[in-house]
C-alpha cells in the first residue's frame, strides 16, 4: 500500500480534533493528498452506528417515532460487549475506504481507530485486551496506523476542558458522562499502548498551546513524509 496512515488518539478534551485539522492543512498546502476521517462515523452506515452508541436513548426514540421500534420500551444499559461490537462494526466499514485511499496512494488522518478500542473497552470497562484485539483485527482485517499520535492530558484537564465545552453549547455524549477513575484508565491504558509500540506512536503533550502543538504534531509528520 503506497498511502501513509495516521491515526490521533488521546482523551475526550485533548484538542486532536483541531490538531487535525490543522495538519491535514498544512499537509494540503505541501502538496500532499489528503483525506480526513473518523470513528466512530467515518461512512454514511458508521454514522447511524455512531448515533446509537453516542445517543442510544435518542435513536430509539427517533426509531419509535418512525414506528420501526416498539414506543413502550424503555431505554437499557448497553452492555460492554454490546459496545465494543458496535465500534468494530463501525470500523470494518470504514477500513474498507481507508484502504481504498491508502491504495491510491492517499495520506489517510483518522480520528480515533482501534486503539480506542483496546484503552477505552478494554482498560476503561475492562474488558479483556485479547479477546478485543482479536476482535479488532477481525475488524481491520491487520491494517494497522504507520503512526500514532497520542494528545496526552491529564483527567483534571480534561475534565476542565469538558465543563468549558458544555459551558458553550458543545453535545454531551453517554461517553462523556464517564467517571473520573475511568478516565484514569484510560489515560493509562493510551500510555501503555503507546510504551508497548514505540517505533509506532508518538506521545504529545496536549497542555501546550494550540500553535505550539501544532508545531510538534508537524514535527513528528513531516519527516516521515518527506514533507517540507
Ligand atoms: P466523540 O464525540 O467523537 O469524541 P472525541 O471528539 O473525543 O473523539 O466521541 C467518541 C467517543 O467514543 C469518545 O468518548 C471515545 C469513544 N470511543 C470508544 O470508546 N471506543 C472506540 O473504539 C472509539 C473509536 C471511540
Amino acid at each position: 500500500m503506497s498511502g501513509f496512515f495516521i491515526t490521533l488518539e488521546g482523551p475526550d478534551g485533548s484538542g486532536k480534533t483541531t490538531q487535525a485539522r490543522l495538519l491535514v492543512e498544512r499537509l494540503r498546502a505541501a502538496g500532499k493528498r489528503v483525506e480526513q476521517t473518523r470513528e466512530p462515523g467515518g461512512t454514511p452506515l458508521g454514522a447511524a452506528l455512531r448515533a446509537i452508541l453516542l445517543h442510544p436513548e435518542a435513536t430509539l426514540m427517533a426509531l419509535a417515532q418512525a414506528g420501526l421500534a416498539p414506543a413502550d420500551t424503555p431505554g437499557e444499559p448497553m452492555s460492554p460487549i454490546t459496545e465494543a461490537l458496535i465500534l468494530s462494526a463501525d470500523r470494518a466499514q470504514h477500513v474498507a475506504r481507508i484502504r481504498e485511499w491508502l491504495e491510491a496512494g492517499r495520506v489517510v488522518i483518522c480520528d480515533r481507530y482501534a486503539d480506542a478500542t483496546l484503552a477505552y473497552q478494554g482498560y476503561g470497562r475492562g474488558h479483556d485486551l485479547g479477546e478485543l484485539r482479536t476482535l479488532t483485527r477481525i475488524a481491520t482485517g491487520g491494517l494497522t496506523p504507520d503512526l500514532t499520535l497520542l494528545f496526552d492530558l491529564s483527567v483534571e484537564e480534561g475534565l476542565r476542558r469538558k465543563r468549558v465545552g458544555h459551558a458553550e453549547g458543545e453535545e454531551i455524549n453517554r461517553l462523556d458522562l464517564e467517571q473520573r477513575d475511568f478516565r484514569e484508565r484510560v489515560r493509562a491504558g493510551y500510555l501503555a499502548l503507546a510504551a508497548e509500540e514505540p517505533q509506532r506512536w508518538v506521545t504529545l503533550d496536549a497542555t501546550a498551546s494550540m500553535g505550539d502543538l501544532a508545531e510538534r504534531v508537524w514535527l513528528a509528520v513531516a519527516p516521515r513524509l518527506g514533507a517540507g
